[in-house]
């Protein structure tokens, strides 16, 4: 983890001089450079995994901060300084959908090439690759599930922004905890690359290599036939007779657990 507290306390990236006292402003100035970190959650986990925070208000500093000191120990003192209240009503002019939490920041994206170095370099975790994926929130239920299993990132293909705000928003602030990036089939990083489709030999009689890429289809159609073609191994999860497929992200769900139990806990 990374934690550079200036890059956290208010100001700390340089809001435009003279808007200082005016933090709806501020954030209307940020909002197009930045992404948005809707809610306690995602700004603690972001915070947690190294994003730099320019902006981050609320409307319920003392909940906030209790919710930090139970929650988020770790970050109490960050938050206390990063913390900026404003009045009720404030944020509802700026997200389009206030979080019960009353809290809403601005980070700052990943940098592609820190991403990228995440992704290309030598990787001791499979990286998932979401093939032309479609629904936002599956995207970022993945994104969630490959953090907290440890995966080296997720790439996806097509045209869908992993960082959009409504990916960002099921993914609870874990962009930062992974490379997130989008890519073509022709610019995958090297791997052995393991394609899931029900048709595939049943993965349970396959360890998977740590540098493998998982290679996921979309909702609707499954695997492009350019993702076929690039895969070394097709594999599928078991499902009972009669069931179709999985969702996407419990697919990935299963295979990465898959990849996890290979090695039993230290
Ligand atoms: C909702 S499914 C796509 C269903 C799609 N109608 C199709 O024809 O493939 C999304 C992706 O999850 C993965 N998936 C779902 N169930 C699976 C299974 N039983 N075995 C392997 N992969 C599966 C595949 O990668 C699939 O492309």
């Amino acid at each position: 983890m990374t934690h550079d507290r200036d890059a956290h306390a208010p100001g700390g990236d340089g809001p435009a001089s003279g808007a200082a006292a005016d933090p709806a402003r501020r954030w209307r100035e940020l909002a197009p450079e930045t992404v948005l970190l809707d809610g306690f959650h995602a700004l603690k986990h972001a915070l947690r995994f190294g994003a730099r925070v320019p902006l981050a208000l609320t409307e319920d500093r003392p909940g906030a901060l209790a919710l930090a000191a139970d929650l988020a120990p770790d970050l109490t003192a960050t938050l206390d300084a990063l913390l900026e209240p404003v009045p009720s009503g404030t944020l509802a002019r700026l997200v389009p959908r206030p979080h019960p939490t009353g809290v809403a920041a601005l980070a700052v994206r990943a940098s592609g090439q820190a991403a990228a170095l995440r992704a290309d370099g030598p990787r001791t975790a499979p990286l998932v690759v979401l093939d032309d994926p479609r629904h936002l929130g599956n995207i970022g239920a993945v994104i969630r599930v490959a953090a907290g299993c440890g995966a080296a990132g997720v790439l996806t293909t097509g045209t869908v922004d992993p960082w959009h705000p409504n990916v960002l928003r099921a993914g609870a602030g874990l962009h930062f905890a992974t490379a997130v990036e989008r890519r073509t089939v022709a610019g995958l990083p090297a791997g052995p690359l393991y394609a899931l489709d029900p048709d595939g030999a049943d993965l349970r009689t396959r360890t998977l290599p740590d540098d493998a890429l998982l290679a996921f289809g979309s909702e609707r159609r499954g695997l492009s036939p350019e993702l076929r073609a690039r895969a070394d191994h097709i594999v599928a999860l078991p499902m009972r007779p009669q069931v179709s497929s999985y969702n996407l992200a419990t697919s990935v769900a299963i295979t990465l657990y898959h990849w996890l139990a290979q090695t039993p806990p230290a």
